[in-house]
């Protein structure tokens, strides 16, 4: 036992169901100053509770006192470590020490902590806010200069949460173009991590997020802690370990040069960062983030049911739009069930190649003499709603845009311009380009009835706009004002935002946006992993996964169609294939498909979804109803690398009191890609067996898939 410290005080936020709390604590004393003592799983109900306050450890080169507060803390305090807060003021100054404190306690549920450096003439609140149903953190800070000259912020933290003690692992996801979110798990070393990404956007490389676990995470069990921060620009991830063991995490948006500056009298708002925590290893850390996602963050939720099937014509078409056969397209996709038709990139002004016309948003007239009404018409005229391809931040030199307004560009005078697939970026820091998007996208959705746009964004970032500065953040602050006011301009309107795939997938999108293109590829073994680590931070029912042709064009392996639909199942299911080159049994067996996830997607998209197993060779998706009274569970065998080994899985949402049938989801597999045997609980019968829910969840089930790129899916129903 320690010596007891001095004076202690402490506030307790507890949330999450009945059982599986968690809290953040905040304690403060004398001695030490005020921090954050706990984000973690919490044993003590919904009750706060006295918490164990340990006194300052003096031995070590330590410095002999601690600053007032060790949270956010800036240069110059103590103890010493990565700060939080970076500045520079005008007129001298860069340490942040504050000296008076104070927490407020708006509601049970919210903490705001509001730390005053009167010498540094700074002002930093953090809010906390745990969320009662889903024990979601959410946390940001806001940065205030009552001083009397201008300060310069390089680097202010939306969130520092100390590490918990079982914290020893880092699960990471980096990435790129066609190979978002792959994960990759090491040790916590003593170095930590400090990554920067620069890309203008959350970016392919590395998202921002952070997973810890107690160990390697498993999906089923172990605790994990993760953390995600709602920012769609530059941003920075810290892992900081202390010699005294006070490790901390840090994540938050990033400014360039001297693009974050804070006038006299002016204040700063961080993005959110959302952090959870969970006992039931990254499954219940998914179940935290989706359920987070679907009730705070989506946009209202009344256009997101049922999730529409999707044609998307880009694989089907690239640049080579041509009305007979878009209406042939269209024809063929109404007939198989599709309910969106999105038009892809291809349809504007002289848009034959990717080298030209962005910026120009009206139809082409060589290829629509009569504008895009015609083909609209069709569309809805066969009962589907019609979606449109733009990339409304960027600009292509040889368009009509380019020669009218070449100062709207982004760019350094006296420097070559730097081209990403041939295109330039205008600068949405500049008021009026803002609002001439605005007016442009505004007429389109006046002059048609488009239901949806899919917003791209194909190149990074790395230009100054202009002279004054990076433009970074102002860029990012541009394209959100544009689409909240476009949003509410247009509230019919669905927006799937997408940057050369999964390059922008991040929560300040989808507090905008309906849907996030996850990734360019649309070969299903690599999409099948893509969504293993994007799932683990967004529902599924945001993520779009679509069908491809049979030879993916981004790796050329040929998969069946069954095989590509039930991958397609893990997301927002759609088609991005030419539907005029399928013979007649494979449009048929397409059309089952579509038909199949009209049938599941209700509980698909609103259930807890879980990915009991993934490994080089097998992906198991599970989606349980909330009620329980229904399941799917989505078999993959991607690979062979260990041939004929059988996939076991548990499914431990289920009520262990019912019994449920097991049966074999339609359109059954073909004879010989059938799973061979369903040991356990017995071999299986179709059309239905009966298994008891603690069974399930328990001994679970054994399935060998015949061959690597096959799929079963299973339907589980409750019978009592
Ligand atoms: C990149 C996107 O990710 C694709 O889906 C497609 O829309 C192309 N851009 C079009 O240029």
């Amino acid at each position: 036992m320690g010596t007891p410290s001095v004076n202690p005080r402490h506030w307790t936020l507890v949330g999450g169901p009945a059982g599986d709390e968690v809290a953040l604590l905040l304690s403060e004393d004398d001695e030490t100053g005020l921090r954050v003592a706990w984000f973690g799983e919490w044993s003590g109900g919904a009750q706060a509770a006295p918490i164990h306050h340990p006194r300052r450890q003096r031995w070590g080169a330590r410095l002999d006192a601690a600053s007032p507060s060790a949270m956010w803390s800036g240069e110059g305090g103590a103890p010493i470590s990565a700060p939080a807060l970076q500045y520079q003021r005008e007129g001298g100054g860069w340490t942040f020490v504050p000296r008076r404190i104070e927490v407020r306690v708006p509601d049970a549920q919210r903490l705001e902590v509001v730390q005053t450096d009167d010498a540094a003439a700074l002002v930093l609140v953090i809010s906390f806010h745990l969320d009662a149903a889903t024990g979601v953190l959410e946390v940001a800070s806001r940065l205030s200069n009552p001083g009397t000259d201008g300060v310069t912020v390089g680097w202010c933290a939306a969130v520092e949460l100390p590490l918990p003690y079982w914290a020893d692992h880092l699960l990471d996801h980096a990435g790129d173009w066609c190979a978002e979110f792959q994960r990759e798990t090491r040790p916590l070393g003593a170095a930590g991590l400090l990554r920067e990404v620069r890309e203008g956007r959350s970016g392919h490389a590395h998202p921002a997020v952070l997973v810890f676990g107690d160990g390697v995470p498993g999906a089923l069990g172990g605790r994990v802690l993760g953390m995600q921060l709602a920012w769609s620009g530059n941003h920075r991830e810290r892992v900081d370990r202390r010699p005294d063991g006070t490790d901390v995490a840090q994540l938050g948006m990033l400014p360039l040069g001297n693009e974050l500056k804070l006038a006299a009298g002016a204040s700063w708002q961080s993005p959110p960062a959302f952090c959870a925590v969970s006992r039931q290893g990254l499954d219940g850390l998914a179940a935290r983030f989706s359920a987070a996602c679907r009730s705070r963050v989506l946009p209202p939720s009344g256009q997101r049911w049922p999730r529409p099937v999707h044609l998307n014509t880009w694989e089907a078409l690239y640049f080579d739009h041509d009305m007979d056969r878009l209406e042939a397209l269209a024809r063929e996709a109404a007939a198989l069930g599709v309910e969106r038709f999105v038009l892809d990139d291809g349809w504007f002004l002289g848009r034959r190649d990717d080298g030209r016309a962005l910026g120009d948003w009206s139809a082409d007239p060589k290829r629509y003499p009569d504008g895009l009404g015609p083909l609209i018409d069709t569309v809805r005229g066969l009962g589907m709603r019609f979606g449109l391809w733009v990339e409304p931040e960027m600009i292509s030199e040889d368009s009509e845009l380019y020669r009218a307004q070449p100062h709207w560009v982004r760019g350094e005078p006296g420097r070559p311009a730097l081209f990403g697939r041939k295109q330039r970026v205008l600068d949405l820091g500049q008021a009026q380009v803002c609002d001439h998007l605005f007016a442009v996208l505004s007429d389109l959705l006046e002059a048609h009835p488009i239901d949806y746009l899919k917003w791209d964004h194909n190149r990074v970032l790395t230009e100054s706009a202009g002279a004054g500065g990076p433009g970074h953040l102002a860029q990012v602050a541009g394209l959100y004002d544009l689409l909240d006011r476009l949003r509410s301009a247009h509230p019919q309107v669905e927006i799937e935002s997408c940057a050369s795939g999964g390059g922008r997938v991040d929560w300040g999108m989808l507090a905008r946006c309906h849907r996030l293109w996850s990734s360019d590829s649309n070969d299903p073994v690599v999409r099948a992993r893509i969504m293993a680590g994007a799932s683990l931070f967004a529902p599924p029912e945001v993520l779009g996964v679509h069908v491809g042709p049979a030879r993916a064009h981004t790796t050329g392996r040929v998969t069946d169609v069954d095989f590509r639909a039930a991958v397609a199942l893990l997301g927002h299911f759609g088609l991005e294939l030419d539907l005029l080159e399928l013979d007649v049994a494979e449009r048929q067996r397409l059309g089952a498909h579509v038909q199949r996830y009209k049938r599941l997607r209700d509980l698909l998209h609103s259930g807890r979804h879980a990915t009991p197993v993934f490994d080089e060779d097998h992906l198991v998706r599970i989606v349980t109803a909330p009620d329980r009274s229904r399941a799917v569970a989505i078999v993959l065998r991607l690979d062979d690398r260990r041939p004929g080994l059988p996939v076991r899985f548990t499914l431990t949402d289920l009520d262990p009191a019912l019994a449920y049938r097991l049966t074999l989801s339609e359109p059954l597999p073909e004879a010989d890609r059938r799973p061979a045997m369903l040991v356990g609980a017995g071999d299986f019968e179709p059309p239905g067996m009966v298994v008891g829910g603690a069974w399930l969840a328990s001994a679970g089930l054994t399935l060998q898939l015949p061959a690597p790129q096959s799929a079963v899916v299973l339907e589980l129903q409750a019978c009592g």
